[in-house]
């Protein structure tokens, strides 16, 4: 049967959560070329809802965001020396597919940078192009899988089995709003069946807080993808509820590193979320202070009365949100207040030489907001 988009309205406006999905792709693709460049073989960017390639108002979708980090990189030469990139654009209406075919006909590409566009259903290409890595037992050349659907029909089958693949990185679009309400209604069971991959979603149904709801079905999406580390960014709503959940999975530290620096580059107050209502174009003058404390908590209460190296704990800040920088300030903090000492300290606290910490600070009674992720 032939698709033709069912949004078409969503190409006419260009709102905040629409940017914030754009910036963090940006902002992460940027990191992720040039670690990859030192792969020498192929990489592969695929984005499964491809769509038009550009906005009403001549707002760039993901495709091309993809395609202009690449050739506007500055380490450009670096990456593609012994690497091509190769870019798979999948869209399954027509139209939109031929729309951003004439868009990226007006880039000139380097021989070993390659972008196509394939007008099929994403599920079909994926299986097609796993099934004939598996025949021929292959491993898959490191993979950035965009799933970026407009409802929830997606099937954990096809996810789980890109996970499989030690270099292959998930970015999905979790439609958190039509999910929840899919989760109550008996007639969309084979559907969550599908996207859940078991049938454990039906436990969500009992419980009644919406956020203790969403995070519980982040963590059966997880489970069943069996990715070793997930990040999110909720997607606020007009009502403040949340709408969306971009959800970026990955089996490497390095990986999640990089999407947690993009996080706290895009939504700067520490929060991980982005509400609609916000203005795309508003620049922060000040940029808003992260909110350390829950840092500070998941510190004392890891740590008090022990010592530790500091690179053991820098090993463990990835289960956290926060980075590196955070933690050298609040520790920082800590040695000026007498919370914690550190051997041979002389002067100035030196992270790279590795102290010695006894973390002993006094115990704090109202604030266990640990933020583990
Ligand atoms: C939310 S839009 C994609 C936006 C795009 N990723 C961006 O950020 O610019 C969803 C797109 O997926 C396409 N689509 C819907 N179902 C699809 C399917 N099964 N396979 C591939 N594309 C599909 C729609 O036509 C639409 O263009």
């Amino acid at each position: 049967m032939v698709y033709v988009d069912e949004h078409p309205e969503y190409w006419n406006e260009y709102n905040n959560l629409q940017h914030v999905k754009h910036a963090l792709l940006k902002r992460y693709l940027g990191g992720w070329f040039p670690i990859l460049s030192t792969w020498h073989g192929r990489v592969v960017y695929v984005d499964c809802h491809a769509g038009r390639g550009e906005h009403a108002r001549g707002q760039r979708g993901s495709p091309l965001i993809a395609l202009e980090v690449l050739l506007g990189h500055r380490l450009l030469q670096r990456i593609i020396a012994h690497t091509e990139v190769v870019l798979t654009f999948i869209e399954r209406d027509c139209a939109n597919a031929a729309q951003l075919e004439g868009h990226l006909a007006e880039y000139a590409l380097p021989s070993n940078v390659k972008a196509e566009v394939v007008c099929q259903d994403f599920e079909q290409v994926i299986t097609g192009l796993v099934d004939d890595l598996v025949e021929r037992k292959l491993q898959m050349a490191p993979a950035f899988i965009f799933v970026d659907p407009y409802g929830f029909k997606l099937s954990m089958g096809v996810l789980a089995r890109l996970n499989s693949f030690e270099r292959c990185e998930l970015f999905v679009n979790f439609m958190w709003r039509y999910i929840d309400m899919a989760i109550h209604h008996d007639a969309q069971e084979e559907n969550m069946d599908a996207l859940f991959g078991s049938p454990e979603w039906r436990r969500t149904r009992e419980i009644q807080d919406p956020a203790q709801r969403c995070d519980s079905a982040i963590r059966l999406f997880q489970q069943a993808l069996g990715a070793r580390y997930i990040t999110w960014v909720k997607m606020l709503g007009e009502n403040q509820a949340v709408k969306y959940v971009l959800i970026h999975a990955t089996n490497h530290r390095r990986g999640r590193e990089l999407m947690k620096e993009a996080i706290w580059a895009v939504c700067c107050t520490g929060d991980f979320v982005a509400r609609v209502a916000d203005n795309p174009d508003q620049e922060f003058l000040i940029r808003p202070e992260p909110d350390l404390a829950p840092l500070e908590d998941w510190l004392s209460s890891k740590y008090r009365g022990h010592e530790i190296r500091y690179r053991e704990i820098e090993d463990e800040l990835i289960s956290t949100i926060f980075l590196p920088k955070h933690l050298h300030s609040v520790l920082r903090r800590a040695r000026k207040d007498g919370r914690i000492t550190l051997s041979a300290y002389e002067g100035r606290l030196a992270f790279d030489k590795n102290p010695m910490i006894s973390y002993n600070p006094p115990p704090s009674r109202d604030r266990n907001r640990g933020r583990e992720r």
